[in-house]
């Protein structure tokens, strides 16, 4: 393979110690996807069978792609398609894909920070109605972090908004535990039931695995980049293991309470909203907790969409050469602009999200499994550091043969509509 000088070189544009190149990746990857599309997505797809596709899908493609992911990332570069193209260069296009893919997300991700923002404000009494305010406000306060740059702005915001968004989380989860419905839940979520286990199923499985994880986005790339000094492996699970962690607990109190409130776990995205405020209605003295809890989750996804904006920015730096500045002024102005229309009409989120999630993603992330499985050989080993051999060829033989398949299931099913 053609080996490249990296673009990465400059020592602000690193991350200073492993905790914060792990707590940034473990910020990119918990956010919105954990706290609210886990939850609804595990309500609908049956409880346990979603849940058990879910862990498979992690260990047979979430932790391969992750370890693949930052190993291009350390080897390579920053920038996804220049990554990409040091491996092959006819590769550049999958990292563009991914760019493209992370962009549009950053763009229902701002809509729905916003949302969450709008929501905060109003149960503290601050009412200022429209969508597309709100989107701004949400979109220029994560441009603001990004520019302050990784150390700065990426890797202390997460250093300490992590382990704190963990420890309200588990408090919640001995709250809903002490409710009465949790039983019922916990049959829900943990007693065999194998009633959903279908194609549907899976792909909201997969889809939700690799939004949760940040993978197919680009993201682990640039930030495999920003923490060169590490062996991957165990960063990699380190991540998949927090990311998991919150998205349980997340489910572990938002599923007893909808029990205990009589709302169905399978009512879907409204899920969160729905719940949220009546079961701290239910404790008096408690209705401080809404505000507390959503802005809690409104810090989750900034440090989510502060990942997804570095992507396109770096991106932009690296091909035009442009400084970070103008690049994160490009990347806040086409936000906005491409964000309007989800403030209109929820069709577009619809369609941004289709095109990403199930089209993009998937497509891209199987030529990820090709270069980092078949090409990168002995970089692939290199980034994974002194990983025992049975792990790394474990790992090799998922991203030759098993993980390719998984994911290419998911395009041909909804394309084919199966
Ligand atoms: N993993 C984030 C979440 O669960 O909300 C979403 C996300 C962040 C997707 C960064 C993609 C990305 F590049």
């Amino acid at each position: 393979m053609r080996s490249n000088k990296k673009a990465i070189d400059r020592k602000a544009d690193k991350f200073r110690t492993s905790y914060g190149f792990i707590a940034a990746c473990a910020g990119s990857a918990v956010g919105l996807g954990n706290i609210w599309g886990f939850p609804s997505r595990l309500g609908r797809g049956g409880g346990f069978s979603f849940l058990i596709l879910y862990i498979l899908c992690l260990a047979l493609a979430g932790i391969p792609l992750l370890t693949a992911e930052l190993s291009i990332g350390k080897q390579y570069g920053a920038s996804p398609p220049a990554a990409f193209r040091a491996i092959h260069p006819r590769l550049g296009l999958i990292g563009l894909m991914q760019v493209l893919a992370c962009f549009i997300t950053l763009c229902y991700y701002c809509y729905f920070g916003g949302k969450l923002l709008e929501y905060t404000a109003a149960a503290v009494g601050l009412k200022l109605s429209g969508p597309l305010l709100w989107d701004i406000i949400f979109t220029l306060v994560t441009g603001i972090i990004v520019f302050l740059g990784v150390q700065a702005g990426i890797e202390r915001c997460s250093r300490i908004l992590m382990p704190v968004l963990v420890i309200i989380l588990a408090g919640l989860c001995v709250f809903s535990f002490s409710l009465d419905g949790s039983r019922e839940a916990l049959a829900f979520m943990f007693k065999p039931d194998f009633t959903f286990f279908n194609a549907d199923t899976f792909s909201s499985a997969l889809t939700q695995l690799l939004f949760s994880l940040s993978v197919g986005y680009g993201c682990m790339i640039t930030f495999g980049a920003y923490g060169a000094k590490n062996s991957m492996l165990k960063p990699a699970i380190a991540i998949a293991a927090a990311d998991t962690i919150v998205a349980v607990l997340a489910a572990l109190f938002i599923i007893p309470s909808a029990f205990v409130c009589r709302i169905s776990p399978a009512s879907g995205p409204t899920l969160l909203f729905d719940v949220v405020p009546l079961i701290f209605s239910r404790l008096t003295g408690s209705q401080f907790m809404i505000p507390v809890f959503f802005s809690m989750v409104f810090f989750a996804a900034l440090t989510s969409s502060v990942s997804m904006m570095e992507v396109p920015a770096v991106m932009l730096m690296q091909e035009t050469k442009l400084s970070r500045k103008s690049s994160i002024n490009i990347i806040i102005i086409l936000t906005i602009l491409c964000s309007f229309p989800i403030c209109i009409s929820l069709r577009v989120f619809e369609a941004y999200e289709f095109i990403s999630q199930y089209l993009l993603i998937c497509i891209s992330s199987v030529f990820t499994c090709i270069a980092a499985g078949w090409m990168m050989k002995k970089d692939y080993s290199t980034a994974l550091g002194n990983a025992p051999s049975v792990v790394e060829k474990s790992l090799v033989i998922l991203l030759c043969f098993v993980t390719p398949a998984l994911l290419l299931i998911v395009p041909v099913s909804v394309l084919t509509g199966h």
